[in-house]
């Protein structure tokens, strides 16, 4: 459960993270298909080599979706329950793979605002992250 003292660590963290959300979300992407290279496969029908355009505007699709989630973090289930619909339905990405893709975005944080992620905002963060990836992996069965 995210105490009052974890969202508001989330929503600082958020104001640095906003003004880069194609950067970011890029880089989450890159990072996980280099580092974690079995979430390739959900992925066949892009072209996901190193800069390239399509994983830019599927970085920036995540990066609001958490936005999203960020500005609703109270009822993030709510928020995200198109979202989490789609991942379990249509998309059946094995939910191991959120891990992953959250443990690339803390990195990419902790890269670019080093002095941000105190542990205390380290754990708000990564208690944030688990929140969303249980909300859409919430309707698989
Ligand atoms: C699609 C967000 C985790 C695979 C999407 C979309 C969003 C999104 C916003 C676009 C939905 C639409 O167009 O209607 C997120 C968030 C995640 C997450 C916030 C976790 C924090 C994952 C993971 C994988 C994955 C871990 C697999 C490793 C996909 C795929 C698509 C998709 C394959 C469809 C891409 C396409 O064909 O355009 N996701 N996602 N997602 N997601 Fe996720």
């Amino acid at each position: 459960v995210l105490s009052s003292g974890d969202k508001a660590n989330v929503k600082a963290v958020w104001t640095k993270v906003q003004g880069h959300l194609e950067d970011y979300g890029a880089e989450t992407l890159d990072r996980m298909f280099t580092v974690f290279p079995q979430t390739k496969t959900y992925f066949s029908h892009f072209d996901i080599h190193h800069g390239s355009i399509q994983v830019r505007n599927h970085g920036k699709k995540v990066m609001l979706a958490l936005g999203d989630a960020v500005s609703h973090i109270d009822d993030i289930a709510t928020a995200l329950s198109a979202l989490s619909d789609k991942h379990a339905h249509t998309l059946r990405v094995d939910p191991v793979n959120f891990k992953l893709l959250s443990h690339c975005f803390l990195v990419v944080v902790a890269k670019h605002h080093p002095a941000l992620l105190t542990p205390d905002v380290h754990v708000s963060l990564d208690k944030f992250l688990g929140t969303v990836s249980t909300v859409l992996t919430s309707k698989y069965r």
